[in-house]
């Protein structure tokens, strides 16, 4: 089994978990949350996004967070933008990275942005180019690629055409996003190895939640397709709001004890991200899903 020796851990809780929960969880527990998670030295902290307050409120005050933010050396902390006003906000906010976000499957995409997948693209058009000359780190998120909560199977080719969209408009990584748990380990083999045949192969990331208990599978069948970057949510909080029943992403405990465990290191302290994600559970209004979360002492 051909493994890589290393992996970033890519950590989406501040922005994919918190942006589901129910409680209202304030700005000095989000600062309180990522600043934890970057001294446990996590190489990427999502913070927050740049979206309409009124479709997500929960991301209201991603500002005030982006600012407050302890920056450390060598570590990002990106924020999801989806157009020229949400760039404009990031960018006054001091955002040096970005993530834009568009899906393969349309009605998808125009539940979660009021966009068609080409619309989503337009709006890139709109301030991507300006992103790139001041400098910005550019992620690009392709959800539903395993299949789609509105329309079912997703054609692997129609995931393809959007990641090399976004590559084209110069994207620095692309997450290949499984946004209602549904994907299964050779579905995830044979999408990424079609993938890497269009996009360069160390810009992928792998995005999965784990509704349905198949993100470690996944992610062991992404490693073994030479994927080494892999996006988790501390404590396993997530799911998106426009897509009914997804649940928790992949928890970065779990994607931890998994990868040490094989020998692969991440740079990561697994206590210290637990630690991080206990002290928010008492914000929140249910137990923390991470798996290794509930079993550690
Ligand atoms: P819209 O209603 O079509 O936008 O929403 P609009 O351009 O017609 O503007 C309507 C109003 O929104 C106006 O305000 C704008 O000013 C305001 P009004 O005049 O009514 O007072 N507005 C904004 N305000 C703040 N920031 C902005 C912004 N843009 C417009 N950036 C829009 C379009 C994209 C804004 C909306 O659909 C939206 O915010 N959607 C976000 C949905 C979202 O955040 N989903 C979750 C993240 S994606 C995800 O979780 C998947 C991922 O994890 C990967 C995976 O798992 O697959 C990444
Ligand atoms: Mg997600």
């Amino acid at each position: 089994m051909t493994l890589p020796r290393r992996v970033t851990v890519f950590e989406v809780g501040p922005r994919d978990g918190l942006q589901n929960e129910k409680a209202a969880i304030g700005v000095d527990d989000k600062v309180a949350l990522c600043d934890a998670l970057l001294d446990a030295g996590l190489p990427a902290v999502e913070v927050g996004a740049f979206v309409s307050p009124k479709w997500v409120p929960q991301m209201a005050g991603s500002d005030e967070v982006l600012k407050r933010v302890r920056k450390r050396p060598g570590a990002r902390t990106p924020v999801l933008v989806p157009n020229r006003q949400g760039y404009e906000r990031a960018r006054e906010a001091g955002a040096r990275e970005i993530a834009v976000f568009t899906a393969a499957s349309e009605s998808f995409n125009r539940k979660n942005i009021n966009a068609s997948i080409d619309e989503s693209f337009e709006r890139f058009a709109a301030f991507v180019p300006d992103a790139l000359r001041d400098g910005a780190w550019v992620r690009g998120y392709v959800s539903t690629c395993f299949g789609c909560p509105y329309e079912g199977p997703v054609d692997p080719a129609k995931v393809v055409e959007v990641a090399r969209r976004l590559a084209d408009a110069g994207c620095h990584e692309i997450s290949i996003g499984d946004t209602i748990g549904v994907g299964v380990p050779t579905q995830v083999t044979d999408v990424m190895g079609r993938l890497a045949e269009a996009v360069p192969r160390e810009s992928l990331a792998v995005h999965f939640h784990d509704t349905r208990g198949t993100a470690l599978a996944n992610v062991l069948a992404a490693l073994q397709s030479g994927i080494t970057i892999v996006d988790s949510s501390a404590g396993g909080l997530g799911g998106c709001p426009y897509a009914p029943g997804a649940s928790g992403n992949l928890a970065t405990e779990d994607l931890l004890y998994m990868l040490h465990g094989m020998g692969i290191e991440t740079g990561v302290d697994l206590a210290a991200v637990t630690a991080a994600s206990r002290a928010l559970a008492p914000r929140l209004d249910h137990p923390l899903p991470s798996r290794y979360v509930q079993a550690a002492p």
